[in-house]
């Protein structure tokens, strides 16, 4: 990620209503307004790219209902870490000891992941979807609550890391992942997945899930004058970078209800989205607002995702034939030519008898996908990628000729 070197100060302006208050982090650059609001909520322009600071819950409660496309979530682990942890050479461990991860029981954690998992259900649009990352301190409790509170869980991805700490104590295994809950707001949700940009990333294979990343160290770790970091949790962008290049467009709003240092902040402004952060401390939410501020976006060719293939425009068998792209008895095979069939001048096909189909008393012609799915014996068949035809000696499928239709059709630049 590219930064700029300029630094602006810092204001924090207030939305009162009803005695409770929302303070916003922002900058006195002109490119980033407050605004004030005295509505039951506060509209999503006023927060749209800034920092809240406050509860998470509360602040939630005020934002529109059905105004989110994507929550990225970083709660409180509740580590319960018991005394100091020491290195072989008896330094200590910089662990998570803030007050901020603390719960007085298992039951108060649930409640508190209960009630923040609730509050962003209801922001977030019915095609919405959320990811949580956690340890297993806490995970397995936020994947009940999720189930729980009608969440449809897509996937849990672990995030296995190059560098992790070693169990200093020898006495289970080296902690070497964290996992990430990755699920729409209900199970009729038509999420974002970027499935196409995800295979390209992983070299034409379809993206696993399980992820191989860095810990966030070296330049990208924010540290204080004295080198301490400035948070004990700060994310690696690598991560962020995939969770938003995976599930959101260009122009989204994604929100993080545990902002920290601002790390979604930071590359959803890269990658060309908008955030909305919340975060209760507002030294953390200081950093942040410098972090982002610093960060320079991609350009629009840069973070916009491949066409899915699904969105491509619809083109029709018959298309091919109009366009001489085909013509009526050509044959048309399977991958391995083990099935065959010829085109008909009304864009259907027809069997030919093979060893392989004589035996059939089915459909004798149908479409490309009937009469593919029939030839199968399969309920359903894609005949775009299960007919080839010949060129030269070798056989492509005709989804090679529907994408030339579509150029010459202009639905498509070349
Ligand atoms: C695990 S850290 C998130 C780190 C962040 N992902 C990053 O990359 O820097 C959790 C953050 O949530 C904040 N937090 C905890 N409870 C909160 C609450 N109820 N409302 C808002 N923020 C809260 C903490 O102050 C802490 O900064």
């Amino acid at each position: 990620m590219s930064y700029c070197n300029v630094h602006y100060l810092y204001h924090f302006e207030t939305l009162s209503k009803e005695n409770r208050s929302v303070s916003i982090a922002t900058t006195a650059s002109p490119r980033i307004q407050t605004a004030k609001s005295t509505d039951p909520h506060v509209s999503d322009k006023d927060v749209l790219n800034k920092i809240l600071i406050g509860d998470c819950i509360e602040i939630l409660e005020k934002l529109p209902a059905n105004s989110i496309d994507l929550v990225f979530a970083d709660p409180p682990y509740n580590l319960q870490l018991d005394g100091d942890l020491l290195r072989p050479n008896n330094s200590r461990v910089d662990g998570v000891h803030q007050d901020w991860d603390q719960f007085a029981s298992f039951n108060a954690y649930d409640n508190f992941t209960r009630r923040w998992l609730k509050a962003c259900r209801r922001v977030l649009k019915k095609d919405g979807a959320l990811w949580v990352i956690g340890s297993y301190h806490n995970i397995f409790r936020v994947g009940a609550a999720l189930q729980d509170l009608d969440y449809w869980l897509l996937n849990d991805v672990v995030w296995r890391k190059t560098n992790p700490m070693p169990n200093f104590r020898g006495r289970r295994f080296t902690n070497a992942h964290e996992t990430l809950i990755w699920a729409a707001k209900g199970q009729s949700s038509r999420y974002t997945f970027n499935y196409d940009s995800m295979k390209a990333f992983n070299d034409d294979l379809q993206m696993r899930s399980d992820w191989l990343l860095p810990i966030c160290a070296g330049g990208e770790r924010l540290r204080n004058k004295d080198g301490q970091k400035r948070h004990p949790t700060q994310k690696p962008e690598s991560l962020l970078q995939r969770v938003i290049m995976a599930s959101s467009k260009p122009g989204d709003v994604i929100l993080d209800p545990f902002f920290g240092t601002g790390t979604t902040g930071a590359v959803a402004k890269y990658l060309g989205r908008n955030f909305i952060g919340i975060e209760r401390d507002s030294t953390y939410a200081k950093v942040a607002a410098d972090r982002i501020e610093a960060v320079k976006p991609l350009t629009k060719g840069e973070f916009t995702p491949l066409p899915s293939k699904r969105d491509a425009p619809k083109v029709p068998f018959g298309a091919l034939l109009d366009l001489g792209l085909l013509a009526p008895g050509t044959r048309l095979f399977d991958k391995k030519a083990r099935y065959e069939a010829s085109v008909r001048a009304d864009g259907s096909l027809s069997r030919e008898i093979s060893p392989h189909n004589e035996a059939c008393d089915d459909l004798k012609q149908g479409s490309i996908h009937k009469l593919g799915a029939n030839m199968q014996k399969r309920k359903a068949c894609n005949g775009w990628t299960f007919w080839h035809y010949l060129d030269g000696k070798d056989l492509q499928p005709i989804d090679h000729l529907r994408s030339k239709a579509r150029i010459e059709l202009g639905l498509v630049s070349a």
